[in-house]
């Protein structure tokens, strides 16, 4: 068992998106006081901690990813003092709070951004962002050639003839991160959460801060990336870890390599606790490249001594159920499609299996809000699409609101329970009264009532969470590994049946098994080995 400072080696966090989980003011719009009344709900659940995405005063252009204010609350969530009393009460109820802190880029309304529009070229105020003057005859030109993380220029001129870079939005401007000041104000917001009681914080876009002082053009296949993962970004974490160290507070980084060696790098001992295994959320559901992410993934977490975290889905990808039933494999797993046919009976199989197998992986996990009720994607009707990255994708790109939809807790309440009288701010499709909680409370054969199960497994038996995975021999398709205290967990992702190894206990499986004693096509199960085989 993890000593208590270790927590977050093995814990289970819940990814809160605070709009969408629970209206408690009825404006349409979830927020803080929704969340308080659900604790409970959380806490029933089973989860260590929840990691809560933006909160911060926002003009919502991204979600809340465009922070004005690093300190206090957007009103349309609450205030400084509900969060503080949110804090405490998940405490009171066992749960950690882990925020989101969004070093990048700050909204366009911060403070800092308008007082440098103000002051004008050469001044100061500019020299915490990256502007700069433009190529071309007239400076009509962007100064560089960069990419953009979301479609579209990364570069917006200014009426006085500068242009300022963003790797998102324009209004979304890249601080710059060569600036002391800039340093110095984010390891202060460190502290001002940290001293009201957060366990963690959670790094956005954390590969991308630091950028090439030359801002140089970006040329394909030439490394080093001309903004991310530059080797700057080590010294940062290093004092950001410092900071945390003297609050015993914890990292997640939001860091999207494909190369593991690179991406270990961040979570030596004396840089980030954690970062997410993007890796596996990415993999389709085929049992020789899962095998291979898992075999990888714990290959790069070990010389480091970091724990792997594993992570499904979050609120930036297609929902897990959407994407395991989908019959065209055809493009990139994650990307988001209009009208890619799904099946969803197979997803919803595939996701429970997935969740099991999951939750015996050695590591922590996270469970984005919904994900323990099987919501699949929802289609937005393209009215009502708030996402910037559809828009700036010319309407190509549904964007990520599918995936953002507030939460349907009662079934037969308006609105599904989020909050009335006040229309969601993202339409709820109308077949969701079967993911209410309140009706798969009542059905022990629903995804939640999986979840809360193996949860309370995952807490009680002391050899899944951190520890060792030894895999055993299988049929082809076939994953099956041994965690210590003799649990064994098998997932059967081939097309047909295959008998089950001896065992003492069934603990849990993600659907019953056949006539035979056997286990079916896209199934996982948690046995208890024969005692006397350990
Ligand atoms: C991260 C967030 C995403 C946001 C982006 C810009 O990738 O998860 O939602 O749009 O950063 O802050």
């Amino acid at each position: 068992m993890a000593a208590p400072h270790d927590w977050w080696r093995d814990a289970v966090i819940y990814q809160v998106y605070p709009r969408s989980f629970a209206d408690g003011d009825g404006d349409g719009t979830g927020d803080l006081a929704g969340v308080r009344a659900r604790l409970p709900y959380l806490a029933e659940l089973g989860v260590d901690a929840v990691w809560f995405t933006p909160w911060y005063v926002s003009p919502l252009v991204d979600g809340g990813y465009d922070v004005a204010d690093y300190r206090t609350v957007d009103p349309a969530f609450g205030t400084l003092a509900e969060a503080e009393k949110l804090i405490a009460e998940a405490s009171g109820l066992g749960i950690r709070v882990i925020v989101d802190i969004v070093p990048n880029h700050v909204s366009d309304q911060h403070a800092w951004f308008r007082a440098a529009l103000d002051a004008g070229p050469g001044s100061a105020e500019r020299e915490r962002f990256h502007f700069r003057p433009g190529r071309g005859a007239h400076g009509e030109l962007p100064p560089n050639n960069w990419p953009s993380q979301f479609s579209g220029p990364t570069w917006t001129r200014v009426p006085d003839g500068e242009w300022y870079l963003h790797l998102f939005t324009p209004e979304q401007p890249d601080l710059n991160w060569a600036h002391p000041q800039v340093r110095r104000e984010h390891e202060d917001v460190l502290r001002f959460w940290f001293s009201r009681g957060v366990a963690g914080v959670r790094i956005d876009s954390a590969a991308l801060l630091a950028k090439d002082p030359a801002l140089a053009d970006f040329e394909e296949g030439v490394d080093p990336h001309p903004y991310i993962d530059q080797d700057d970004l080590h010294d940062i974490y290093r004092s950001w870890r410092a900071v945390a160290d003297a609050y015993g507070a914890v990292f997640v980084g939001e860091v999207w390599l494909p190369d593991a060696e690179r991406f270990a790098r961040y979570l030596r001992p004396d840089e980030l606790h954690t970062a997410f295994n993007f890796n596996f959320l990415a993999c389709p559901w085929d049992p020789a490249r899962l095998r291979r992410t898992i075999d990888d993934t714990l290959a790069e977490h070990a010389p480091v001594g970091a724990p792997a975290t594993w992570v499904l889905c979050n609120h930036d990808v297609t929902r897990t159920v959407t994407r395991y039933g989908r019959t065209d494999t055809a493009f990139d797993f994650t990307t988001k499609a209009f009208g890619t046919p799904t099946d969803l009976a197979l997803g919803t199989r595939r996701a429970r299996a997935a969740a099991l197998l999951t939750l015996a992986l050695p590591g922590s996990v996270y469970v984005y809000q919904g994900e323990e009720l099987g919501l699949p994607e929802a289609d937005i009707p393209r009215a009502r699409i708030q996402d910037p990255m559809h828009f700036r994708s010319g309407g190509t790109d549904p964007g990520r609101d599918g995936c953002r939809v507030p939460l349907p807790w009662a079934a037969d309440a308006p609105h599904f329970g989020f909050g009335a009288p006040a229309e969601p701010w993202l339409p709820q499709p109308e077949d969701w009264a079967r993911y209410a909680v309140d009706r798969q409370r009542a059905d022990p054969e629903s995804m939640l009532a999986l979840y809360r199960t193996a949860l309370a497994l995952r807490r009680s038996e002391e050899g899944f969470g951190d520890g060792p995975l030894t895999w055993l021999p299988a049929d082809e398709g076939v994953l099956a590994f041994a965690r210590t205290g003799g649990l064994l967990c098998l997932a059967n992702l081939s097309a047909t049946p295959v008998a089950l190894p001896p065992y003492e206990t069934l603990l849990l499986a993600s659907a019953p098994l056949d006539a035979a004693g056997r286990l079916p096509s896209d199934t996982t199960v948690w046995l208890r080995a024969p005692r006397n085989a350990g």
